[in-house]
């Protein structure tokens, strides 16, 4: 299935099973907060044994390739010069601000704005995104970085298969020309 229409689904059945708790009630307020903790931590952790595998291994395999610029900025590509190592680190790094992001905005609806569903959602979520994520694939599950999971990592746009995202391009034709262009803004 899509994965973001098996997202939606999801959503959509904990949105169901949520409805069944009375939140007024302080006991199950006090566990669905202490599960969302946990969950939050639970990721949290999956990310910092990731980091701790990563800089075991030390792979120093160079990896170049050209990024393409965000959507909607001005900017042009860029040629990215680093090694398996860094860049695995990197999208762990990207995994962890998600999460403080994620629990930021969170504490803001829950606490200030009284919201309640969201919790259950932000429980389970992250953890099956943390599980998909590439680098935790990788270096956590044992799957071999190939395949879609072959470094760089494919973009994944955020409106799904509608809209195709530029993706990462490795070939030397590609770096060269961003090289050149790069060179011409200096
Ligand atoms: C990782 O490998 C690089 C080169 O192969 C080496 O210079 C560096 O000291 C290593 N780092 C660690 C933490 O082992
Ligand atoms: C994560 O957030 C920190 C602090 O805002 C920032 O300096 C860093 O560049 C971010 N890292 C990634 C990989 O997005
Ligand atoms: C949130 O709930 C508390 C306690 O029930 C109440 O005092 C407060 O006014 C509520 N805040 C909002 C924004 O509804």
């Amino acid at each position: 299935m899509n994965p973001q229409i098996a997202n939606l689904v999801l959503v959509l059945f904990i949105v169901q099973v949520a409805r069944k708790f009375d939140m007024e009630d302080p006991n199950v307020l006090f566990y669905v907060r202490a599960f969302y903790a946990s969950s939050q931590l639970l990721v949290m952790t999956l990310c910092y044994i990731t980091k701790f595998k990563i800089k075991a291994k030390n792979d120093t395999t160079p990896l170049k390739y050209v990024e393409p610029a965000k959507p909607f900025q001005q900017e042009p590509n860029e040629v990215v010069q680093t090694t398996f190592r860094d860049y695995d680190l990197k999208k762990v790094d990207e995994l962890i601000n998600q999460t403080i992001i994620g629990v930021v905005i969170m504490s803001a609806l829950h606490f200030y704005w009284n919201f309640t569903q969201p919790l259950f959602i932000q429980t389970i979520l992250p953890v099956k995104n943390a599980l998909q994520n590439n680098v935790i694939r990788i270096h956590l599950l044992g799957h071999k970085a190939e395949g879609e999971l072959k470094r760089p990592f494919k973009i994944v746009s955020p409106f799904g298969a509608l809209a195709d995202a530029q993706q990462p391009a490795t070939d030397k034709a590609s770096i060269k020309k961003a090289e050149k262009a790069a060179k011409k803004n200096e």
